[in-house]
Formats: C-alpha cells, structure tokens, sequence
C-alpha cells in the first residue's frame, strides 16, 4: 500500500517509516526537515513541509491509500497546536482527496481511557503529562471524531526507546498504572497492523507492552 506519514522525523515516526518498508509499503515521508531521515529505498518517498501548511499537507496525501500520524511536541516544549491544528489539516486534506482510511497516536489518560487509570495514575498523569498537553490530545481526538473518514485513534502510555519485543496488547478495555509502558518499535508495529485491520475502526484503543 501507498502510506503517507506525518511526523516521520520523531522516535516512533522513523520506527515507523523502517517497519512500513519492511513490509513492503510504499512510503511518503512528510517532515520538516528530511534530511534526518537516514534511510534509503526505492519504495521510501520525502516531502518537505509543515503540517500547519494546508497545501503542502494537500500535496503529500496525494496518492496515498493511507495516512498514519505520530505528529507531536517533544516533551519539554510548548505543545502548541500541531496536534490539533495539524490534524484538521490532514483531515481536510484526506477528506478532499478521498483517502479514508486515517491512524493516529494519541495518548493513554485523555477520554474514556482515564477512566481506567489506577487512582495512583489518575492522581499524577495529569500533572507529568501537563494540562496544555492533553487539552491538546483532547482537541486532536474530537477533530478526529468528527470526521467522517475510517480512523482509528492508538492511545499508548509512556513510550521507551526500546528495540521491540513483538508484541504488544490493544484494546478499548485495557487498565493502565503509572508504571505501563510500552516500546516505541511496537507502537510503530500496532499503527501499521491498523492499516489490514478494521477491529477499531473509529475507536480509540489503549495500547501496551
Ligand atoms: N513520549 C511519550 O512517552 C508519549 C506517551 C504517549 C503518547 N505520546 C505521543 O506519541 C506520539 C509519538 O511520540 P514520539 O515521542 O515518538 O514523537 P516525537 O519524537 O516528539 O516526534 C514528533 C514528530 O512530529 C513532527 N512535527 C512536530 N511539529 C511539526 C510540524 N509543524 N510539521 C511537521 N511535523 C512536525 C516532528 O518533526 P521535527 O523532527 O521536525 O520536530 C517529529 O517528526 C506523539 O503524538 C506523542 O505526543 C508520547
């Protein structure tokens, strides 16, 4: 399959990109800067922009058969609005070009997910994660929802730099702690088994290790 990627230059992105070419996808890689993709194929296309561009989101969706989005804010930094913002923009651009099919990362404790954090997690996630943060996830997710394309949100806990163990556990079920966690490879690894799977469609799973 043809599958664009936005945020392709962060951890889990550039996981992302190696795994989707191991599969045998074709691959667009949205960033702002390609030249940290270090990673050569003939199946591996880049495209410069911003996601906060509407017409160079436009452009990158073209031809896509899907879209995945792990766009975000490095922690530490203002989250802005390139989850929200950035998401309407990949919407827009899907919904004109008639690309359904939409799988993004949002983040375990934001919806009916902090329902099921432990009274330990529930107490402090909100003050690790920081308020401007999931209001920010929050906003991506109900953009999301409102549109009338096949997504699937993943909302994953902590995430680890770690090589992938190959197997990771999904579901609208799941109870989390503060010490769930998951690694970064299998994340990359549950977005792209989302791309042969209707399970979730226009659900939000958490996803663990
Ligand atoms: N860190 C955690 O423990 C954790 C936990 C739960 C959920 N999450 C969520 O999981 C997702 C993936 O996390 P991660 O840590 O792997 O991500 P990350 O390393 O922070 O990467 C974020 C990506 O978004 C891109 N990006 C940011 N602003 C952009 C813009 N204006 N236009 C185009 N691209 C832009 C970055 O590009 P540049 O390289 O150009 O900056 C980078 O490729 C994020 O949504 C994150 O919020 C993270």
């Amino acid at each position: 399959m043809k599958v664009v990627v936005f945020g392709s230059t962060g951890n889990t992105g550039i996981e992302l990109l190696k795994q989707a070419l191991e599969r045998g996808h074709r691959v667009l890689a949205f960033a702002r800067d390609p030249g940290q993709i270090a990673l050569s194929s003939p199946r591996l296309e880049t495209l410069r922009g911003d996601v906060l561009d509407r017409a160079a989101v436009a452009n990158a969706v073209s031809g896509a058969e899907v879209a995945i989005s792990v766009l975000g804010v490095r922690l530490g930094h203002p989250p802005g609005t390139v989850r929200s913002k950035g998401t309407e923009n990949i919407i827009a651009a899907l919904t004109a070009a008639k690309v359904p099919r939409f799988i993004s990362v949002s983040t375990i404790g934001v919806g009916d997910s902090q329902q099921r954090l432990s009274f330990v997690a529930r107490a402090f996630l909100p003050r690790i994660i920081g308020a401007e943060r999931l209001r920010e996830a929050q906003e991506q997710e109900a953009i999301t929802v409102r549109s009338k394309l096949e997504w699937t949100i993943l909302r994953p806990p902590r995430l680890l730099d770690r090589p992938g163990t190959g197997h990771y556990r999904l579901g609208t079920d799941l109870r989390t702690g503060m010490r769930t966690q998951l690694h970064r490879a299998d994340l990359a690894r549950a977005l792209l088994d989302q791309m042969a799977s209707s399970a979730f469609l226009r659900q939000c799973p958490s996803v663990i290790n």
